[in-house]
């Protein structure tokens, strides 16, 4: 039976070194970076301690269980069981995605991304030696969805690869089965690839259904790779471990062909903490996290609803991050710089996530009730002083 996870309070996570505690002042409340204020899972606290005791701090070896259990946790949870012979560890999932563009695309060449999305998206297509072409997300009236059309005129205008978010940061989209075989159709009719990130997946809600990019049928498997990693859901990111995966031997055999640099750079506490995150007797753990993080996603909806009625947000199916439309509250192009200075709650910036995010901001739900409340209540506090002013 899945326990709910609670996070720790604010005077713990104040001892915290990381960027979302280290970033602003003790008075402001960190809702921006993509970090959580959980506990560890207490299988991934068991391994790091292991390894502590034993000073198992070497460098991560050539063969290791990552493979075998990722493809266990995708089988379970996920209902596909991916070969761990098409999988290579490296640091992260940012750097995963830039080795493979790397490879699938000659410098200049143009990489498909769809905002709002993750901002980094823009600088590793860059990184690789690609050129940004921007196909926006779709807005559906209910949700968010890939606009295949545009994805198809800028692959027959001569774009190279495709990088996929599924889910999507930041609006929490899972992209149906469907959309990501039609993608794959598209893929394969031009002869290019699609990297897709799937950070986000474990953090996918019950009832919702997730389909892995590679999952997804046969044309999938031959253009794409994923990128996965355990660090969103588990709060590992800066233990260093992401796997690329590849399903079909072309993929395969470019995973293959990078560098052993490539997968020396994995952390080796990053490397444990992921078999053990991806271990069966993390399972009850995840449900737990899953259900805390159902209830933070409606009680901020809730919360909104009461306090700031102009806040347009539509709950995210995956993830703790909540993309929310504060252009009606008239604080500009980037209401976060408000929100910061006069209410001291950190989100992150709408306008960063690509010209779609004017106006939005992305809180991240990933905490105490409490810490959601009182956020909530200091950006509603500047609304109550603009109604007051204009009294
Ligand atoms: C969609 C997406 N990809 C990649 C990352 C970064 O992952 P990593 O630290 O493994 O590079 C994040 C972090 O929030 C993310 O949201």
């Amino acid at each position: 039976m899945a326990v709910p996870v609670t996070a720790l309070s604010l005077t713990e996570l104040r001892e915290r070194t990381s960027e979302k505690w280290r970033e602003y002042p003790d008075e402001v409340l960190p809702l921006f970076v993509a970090e959580t204020d959980f506990p560890l899972a207490p299988a991934v606290t068991r391994a790091l301690e292991r390894a502590v005791r034993g000073g198992d701090t070497g460098y991560v070896a050539s063969r290791t269980p990552l493979a075998a259990a990722y493809a266990a946790f995708a089988e379970r949870r996920y209902g596909w069981a991916p070969d761990p012979e098409g999988m290579r560890s490296t640091a992260d999932v940012s750097m995963g995605v830039v080795e493979i563009l790397r490879r699938v695309i000659q410098p200049g060449e143009r990489v498909i991304v769809n905002p709002p999305v993750y901002p980094p998206f823009f600088d590793l297509v860059e990184e690789a030696g690609g050129v940004v072409e921007r196909v926006p997300l779709r807005d559906t009236g209910v949700g968010w969805e890939l606009d295949l059309e545009g994805i198809e005129a800028s692959l027959a205008a001569g774009a190279r690869a495709v990088l996929l978010c599924n889910p999507h940061n930041p609006t929490g989209t899972v992209h149906s089965a469907q959309s990501l075989r039609d993608l794959a159709a598209l893929a394969v009719r031009y002869g290019v690839a699609v990297v897709s990130d799937e950070i986000h997946a474990p953090l996918v809600q019950p009832g919702v259904e997730f389909t892995p990019f590679l999952a997804s049928g046969d044309d999938a498997a031959q253009a794409g790779f994923a990128v996965v990693s355990a660090s969103k859901a588990f709060n590992l990111a800066g233990l260093k471990c992401a796997l690329m995966v590849a399903a079909s031997p072309e993929p395969k055999r470019l995973l293959r062909a990078l560098p052993i640099e490539v997968e020396w750079r994995t952390g080796q506490f990053g490397l444990l903490a992921a078999v053990a995150a991806f271990a069966p007797e993390s399972d009850a753990w995840l449900d737990g996290l899953l259900l805390t993080l159902d209830a933070n996603r409606r009680l901020l909806a809730d919360l909104l609803a009461e306090h700031l009625p102009e806040a347009r947000y539509r709950m995210p199916d995956a993830g703790y991050l909540a993309w929310i439309d504060l252009s009606d509250l008239g604080w500009g192009e980037n209401p976060s710089r408000r929100i910061l200075r006069e209410a001291k709650v950190a989100l992150h910036f709408g306008p960063a996530f690509g010209e779609e995010g004017a106006g939005h901001v992305r809180l991240n739900f990933g905490t105490s009730p409490e810490i959601i409340r009182e956020a909530v209540a200091r950006i509603a506090s500047l609304r109550a002083a603009d109604h007051e002013h204009r009294g």
